[in-house]
This record gives structure tokens, sequence and C-alpha cells, in this order.
């Protein structure tokens, strides 16, 4: 096994031979911005890291990786055309820099452009990749249409966001990771138990960018904080705070998500004082790590070294605690 960082490093390598200049411009320009801001990595690197974990080299899962990557980076065009997002890793969002036309058609390319990297593998290994894949985007569609529909509604549950968050986010980073075991030809029960990990995973992850989203700082953090707000999402630390106020309190938040009236800034800075004072943000704190401890569990059932558990154990705990 290799460092994550190493993972990270033959990623890059393997995604700037990808990306290359090609023409029409106005189309693959925009690609290569959005792949070329750099984020995390984090998607590729599990699917990386796993492939290794089940004793088969990385190199074989790098075109899957590369498949999940770019199809992260399409989600997040739609998304921010979506969210109404200005700004994406620190700079600004492909339709800002471009226009909704061009987000709309350099997104719909970069979601052929995954599907084709799975041509690079052979028989079932193509079948099984392909078959996860086109599951896991259809789901993330459903996950983006409830987190737009849920701006609108007062009457959104707790259950129902955390099946819009395993929708939108959970399953992809699950997906990632069962692709790393499924080129390392796992068995079933593992290619499932790694799934399970990398959702549990994802949703703590979900619910740590909703409270970025809100409490992170603004020069690192790389996106408009408060941008959730501004949005009205009914995201944990809104439901939560309703969940934990008193019918004061409560209104007061209703209020401020049914007020077009009032400046962004005000709301933002109200919404984050209702988070706190409701316990709201020491609770999503708490919900976060139950989620990442219920992947770990999940890892006990997987017939892998202690160490190689270790590592991802590592990367979990690093992500529960990231800041960008
Ligand atoms: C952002 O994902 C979208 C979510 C699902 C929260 P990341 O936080 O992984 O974005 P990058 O790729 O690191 O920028
Ligand atoms: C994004 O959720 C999920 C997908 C892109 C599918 P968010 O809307 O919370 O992601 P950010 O905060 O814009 O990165
Ligand atoms: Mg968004
Ligand atoms: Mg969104
Ligand atoms: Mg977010």
């Amino acid at each position: 096994m290799l460092s994550i960082e190493k993972y990270q490093k033959a990623f890059v390598t393997y995604l700037n031979d990808f990306a290359t200049p090609k023409a029409p411009n106005s189309l693959y320009q925009p690609i290569e911005y959005i792949l070329g801001l750099g984020g995390k990595r984090l998607r590729p690197v599990l699917t990386l890291m796993t492939t290794e974990i089940f004793d088969e080299n990385y190199k074989k899962s790098l075109d899957a990786a590369l498949a999940v990557e770019v199809f992260h980076n399409f989600s997040l065009i739609h998304d921010d055309i979506m969210d109404d997002a200005p700004l994406r890793r620190g700079k600004q969002t492909v339709h800002e820099k471009w226009d909704l036309n061009t987000g709309i058609l350099s997104g719909d390319a970069m979601l052929i452009l995954a599907y084709q990297l799975f041509e690079n593998y052979e028989g079932d290994t193509f079948k099984a990749l392909a078959k996860l894949f086109s599951k896991t985007a259809i789901e993330v569609c459903e996950g983006q249409q409830y987190d737009i529909d849920f701006e609108t509604r007062t009457d959104v549950t707790i259950p129902e966001y955390l099946k819009m968050i395993e929708y939108k986010t959970a399953v992809l980073v699950g997906a990632a990771m069962k692709m790393g075991a499924i080129v390392a030809e796992a068995s079933l029960e593992d290619q499932d138990s790694i799934y399970e990990f990398g959702k549990n995973l994802g949703i703590a992850f979900q619910l740590q960018d909703d409270y970025l989203d809100a409490f992170g700082e603004p020069k690192s953090f790389g996106k408009q904080v408060g941008g959730d707000i501004i949005e009205n999402k009914k995201t944990y630390l809104f439901l939560k705070a309703l969940e934990l106020s008193n019918n004061e309190l409560k209104n007061e938040l209703f209020q401020l998500y049914d007020n077009s009236s009032i400046g962004n800034d005000e709301k933002v800075l109200k919404a984050k004082q209702i988070f706190n004072e409701s316990g709201a943000s020491q609770e999503i704190k708490n919900t976060i790590e139950n989620y990442t401890k219920k992947a770990f569990n999940v890892l006990d059932t997987i017939s892998v070294s202690s160490d190689k558990k270790e590592l991802l154990k590592q990367f979990g705990t690093a992500l529960m605690n990231r800041n960008v």
C-alpha cells in the first residue's frame, strides 16, 4: 500500500494526461478548467486504495477512478447552476466564468466521457462497473432533485434529509470504493461491505459539508460561506435547530427563511446564531462522529489485514476533522 498522498499524486498525473486541449475549445476548456481546479480527489483516491486493499495493483483501477472524478466534477458544474453558486474551489464557477449553456453542455459531455472510460475494461469487469455506475448516477439525480424540492418545503423530516444526502453524495463514495473492489475481483460479500463503509463515510462527509457551509472559514473554504442558508437548504443544521428550539426560536428561523426582503449577510448571521443557540451545531458534530463510527464498524466484517483497515480509518478520521 502507498500513502494517501502518493495515491493522490499518481491520480493527478493520470488526470493531467486525460484533460488535454481539444476542439471545440468552448466545450473542452471548461472541462479542463473544472478538473484542473484541484479539490481533495477523495473519491478517486478511495477507488485506488480499495483496489490495493484487495491485493491488486492500483494502476488497474486508474480508469475507474478517473470516471468517478469526472462524474463528480460534472455533477459539481450542474450543482453550482442549480444552487446559484458563485465560487468553487476558490475560483469562479463554470456558469459564472462562461455562461449557463456552457455549464450545461460541458457538464453533459463530462458525463459521457466518464461512461466512456469504462470501455477500457473487459467482459465481466466492464459490465459490473457500468451497472454500478448507472445505478449510482440515477440515484445522484434523485438526491439532487430532493435537495431542490426541499428548498420550498417547510415539513422536511430528518429521515428524509438523511435519504437525500445518501443519494446525492454518499452512494458515489460507496460506489467509488466498490469499483476499486470490482477491479480487484474481491468477493461479492467484500464488495458490498466496502460499499457500506463508503456510504456511511459519505453520509458523515455530507454532514460535515453542511457544517462547513455555515461555519467554514471564508478564506480557506473555497465556496460561498452561508450559501445553503441563502438558498433555503433544509440541512441537518436547520432541521436539528427546529427540533431543539422553543416555539419562539422556531418561528424566528421559519421567518428568516421565508423573508425575501432580508439581506443575505443578515440572514446568514442570524441563522448561524440560531444553529448555535439551539445546540444544532454541537449535535451535527455528534452525528458526524456516529456515522464515521458506523463506517468503521463495517470494516470489522471485511477479510483484510488490520494495517489496511487502519489506513481507511485514518482517512475517515481526517475527513471528519477537515475544514475544506
Ligand atoms: C463537494 O465534494 C460536493 C459534495 C458532495 C459535498 P468535495 O468536497 O469532495 O469537492 P472537491 O472535489 O474536494 O472540491
Ligand atoms: C452536492 O451537494 C452534491 C452533488 C454535487 C451531487 P452540495 O450542493 O452541498 O455541494 P457543494 O456544497 O455545492 O459542494
Ligand atoms: Mg452546491
Ligand atoms: Mg447542491
Ligand atoms: Mg454543500
